[in-house]
């Protein structure tokens, strides 16, 4: 069957639903989500949304912090618009039923917490389940909406595009004489797969926008969903579009290390409330790490310190102490994860606890400008897997939550002022899914294995600390395995599981090959055989492009 709407919405996430419920006061919105509405990095994000609120706070002292966390690579322009609008946003969250916690001496006032990289206490947050208030409050809300339809176990598997030979319109006459005429691509909706039918349908619409999350899973450990396999960055590319920064991964320092926690975070508003990292003696080591910010140093420090702090004591984590807050504060502050660590034999409130890092965010992602556009018309992307250059090369916390709705709310000013120029009709009818000669993949096993070998690869070459010798080596090896998948494309008929594989692996073949060409150490990238920043590479992006690179 045919699907036609105005607005495909690809994810269910703070990004996709915010824009979601706006986009439905101009036209009927359709969200798709692989597997149910509220399985989304939001649901799980605890820190907060960070905010100049603060008597001592102002936007250029937020702005400065970010700038300084993203290590020369964020687009100021952009780093701008984002925290300036912060306070519009969290007014808006509260008008649709977020009940941020108050401060507790000044009940008039949001609590306001500390994190990482933070000159001053901005966190605005839902004591530590900030993002799951947020998923409810938007579920919510679209539900109430006549012009919203929500389609849960949905999944992308292409985009459908129309390639024009033309000139670039933004081109000078200089450039066009240079450059000659170029493909000019437009989006047109998506190809997506009916899990519980096994259908693919043609979703046709005007704007199509990408809002998947991250890509978390292309590591062995990680801090996100199962969802989180780089559905967004792997189709756009596929498509033609241009992904920026994709090595500068951000491994969160704190993730609980227990055989039955399955990427649990421990906030890093803990050490913003004073918690202390100790070495499996006990001892606390930021000190020599960073010894201004010690424990509060930017993630990238942090991380590369415990990394390095494991290598050392050979042992599997270190520890995270707040057992000298008292009980009452712990508990009120932090309820979500005392009642965790609890229920799997861990008081936090009267002793440390096991952690290590684990992949946590993608600094980079899709192209788009200050509207969340991408490369071809009618896509947008936004949310974590765009590149806006908001977060350069290394995220500061509790930024990404604020740029999905910001960068949400830019969309769609920016479509409802220019709609006109989205809603032309395709040139061609867009032909059907064509299965050809495709079977039952019986051997659940070609995926499974995979899966599993891409993630130990990145995890052990491509992960904290990097070498151009790994790096190579990680080259060499995704090769058969991406040959591999392409054939099984072919080969069976698709389901879920190998479209994520499939987006999972072009995903990891985009870090190692950013991870590679970048020759020096800068924010979240790291490697031994480049230890310093290149002056050279200041605001330089890494930018790969499907036919530039012959992927
Ligand atoms: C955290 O709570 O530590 C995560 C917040 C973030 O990633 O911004």
């Amino acid at each position: 069957m045919d699907f036609e709407t105005d607005f495909l919405i690809i994810g269910s996430g703070i990004a996709g639903l915010s824009l979601g419920l706006k986009l439905a006061e101009i036209g009927r919105v359709t969200v798709i989500t692989k597997k149910s509405e509220a399985d989304t990095a939001t649901n799980l994000a605890q820190g907060g949304i960070a905010c100049a609120l603060g008597e001592d706070d102002d936007p250029n002292l937020h702005e400065f912090d970010t700038l300084k966390a993203g290590d020369g690579l964020c687009h100021e322009d952009i780093v701008r618009q984002i925290v300036r609008q912060a306070p519009d946003r969290i007014r808006e969250l509260k008008k649709w039923g977020v009940n941020f916690t108050r401060d507790p001496s000044n009940p008039e006032r949001l609590d306001l917490g500390q994190e990482g990289g933070h000159s001053r206490r901005r966190i605005v947050h839902v004591e530590d389940f900030t993002g799951r208030a947020i998923q409810k409050a938007l579920m919510a809300r679209a539900a109430g909406k006549k012009n919203i339809e929500v389609l849960e176990d949905y999944i992308a598997v292409d985009l459908l595009t129309e390639c024009k030979i033309g000139y670039d319109n933004d081109a000078t006459e200089r450039q066009k004489h240079s450059n000659g005429p170029k493909s000019v691509e437009r989006c047109l909706g998506a190809y997506v797969l009916e899990v519980a039918t096994g259908t693919v349908h043609t979703f046709l619409s005007h704007v199509t926008v990408l809002a998947t999350g991250g890509a978390g899973k292309v590591y062995l450990y990680t801090s996100n969903p199962d969802v989180a396999t780089g559905d967004g960055i792997a189709i756009a590319y596929r498509a033609g579009a241009r992904i920026a920064n994709p090595e500068f991964v951000q491994f969160h320092p704190t993730c609980l290390y227990h055989p039955r926690a399955k990427n649990f975070l421990i906030s890093e508003a803990l050490r913003g409330e004073g918690a202390i990292l100790l070495d499996p003696n006990g001892e606390p080591f930021m000190k020599r790490y960073d010894p201004e910010r010690k424990d509060l140093a930017g993630r990238d420090i942090v991380a590369r310190a415990i990394d390095m702090e494991l290598k050392k004591s050979g042992k599997e984590c270190v520890y995270l102490d707040i057992s000298h807050r008292s009980p009452e504060f712990v508990k009120e502050r932090f309820p979500n994860i005392y009642d965790v660590c609890l229920s799997l034999g861990i008081d936090i409130t009267k002793e440390p606890i096991p952690v290590v890092p684990a992949a946590h965010y993608m600094c980079g992602g899709i192209v788009t400008d200050a509207n969340g556009q991408s490369d071809l018309k009618g896509l947008f992307a936004i949310g974590e897997t765009a590149c806006t250059g908001l977060h350069g090369a290394n995220r500061l916390a509790s930024n990404s939550l604020l740029e999905g709705l910001v960068m949400a709310h830019q969309a769609y000013l920016f479509i409802k002022e220019n709609l006109s120029n989205f809603t032309q009709k395709p040139a061609h009818a867009i032909p059907a899914w064509d299965t050809g000669g495709a079977v039952d993949m019986d051997e659940a096993v070609l995926i499974s294995h995979n899966w599993d070998v891409i993630r130990r690869l990145m995890w052990n070459y491509v992960g904290i600390v990097r070498s151009t010798k790994r790096l190579g080596l990680a080259r060499l090896r995704m090769a058969p395995i991406l040959s591999e998948i392409n054939q099984h494309y072919w080969d069976y008929i698709l389901t879920r599981d190998f479209i994520e594989l499939r987006n999972l692996a072009q995903v990891a073949e985009l870090i190692i090959l950013a991870a590679y060409r970048r020759k020096e150490s800068r924010g979240g990238h790291f490697t031994i055989d480049f230890p310093e920043k290149d002056d050279w590479n200041w605001r330089r992006d890494t930018i790969l492009k499907r036919s530039n690179n012959g992927g």
